[in-house]
């Protein structure tokens, strides 16, 4: 593995776990969906571009990729509850059977957006994964398919960022605390 970076308290996944379980989720959707000739994953800009194109690339069903951006959290590492619509869809979904891709879920509000909105579209099915969940929940929101259960606590890598940072790692890590609590941020 590369050098871990100074901010990172400990690595909660390792790249060999998250591939390891994103190829069973993989096999889980291709079972399911295997009769569907028209399944559209949504991933959710930016967190879920690493999980959605390794999930997407280890399908063996047809299907499509489109991205959805949203925004719940500025700088700071403290929801407001807010979500943020800044980029839509390209195609539309009415009657396709869509995959909404997300790469966390921690108050769940961005999923329980999401999923109104899409469902709003009359998609023919609509279902939901997500690669990690945070212990902590203030919304019981639906996951049919989901990676990891984590404790709360802000991590990074693997698509999810602190201040855009650390996006590319290829683990989950737990960011140290005192790299996001620091005076006067
Ligand atoms: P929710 O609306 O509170 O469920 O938050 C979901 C969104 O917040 C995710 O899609 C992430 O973009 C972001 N988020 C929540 N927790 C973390 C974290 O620990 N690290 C990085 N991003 C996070
Ligand atoms: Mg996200």
């Amino acid at each position: 593995m590369s050098q871990i970076p100074a901010d990172i308290e400990r690595v909660l996944l390792t790249e060999d776990q998250i591939q390891k379980r994103v190829g069973e989720l993989a096999a889980q959707i291709s079972r399911d969906y295997a009769s569907v000739d028209n399944l559209v994953m949504i991933g959710v800009l930016k967190g879920a571009f690493m999980f959605l194109s390794d999930l997407a690339r280890r399908l063996e069903i047809p299907r499509s990729v489109d991205f959805i951006a949203v925004t719940s959290y500025g700088k700071s590492a403290h929801s407001s509850g807010e979500v943020r619509f800044i980029m839509d869809l390209r195609e539309p979904t009415m009657g396709k059977h869509v995959l909404l891709v997300e790469d966390i879920v921690d108050s769940g509000h961005t999923l329980a957006y999401l999923h109104h909105t899409l469902q709003g579209r009359h998609p023919a099915s609509l279902r939901t994964a997500a690669l990690v969940r945070k212990s902590r929940r203030s919304m019981d929101v639906h996951l049919d398919y989901l990676g990891f259960e984590i404790p709360d606590v802000w991590v990074v890598g693997y698509g999810l960022d602190y201040a855009d940072q650390y996006r590319t790692l290829p683990y989950i890590a737990e960011l140290k605390k005192s790299a996001y609590e620091k005076p006067g941020r």
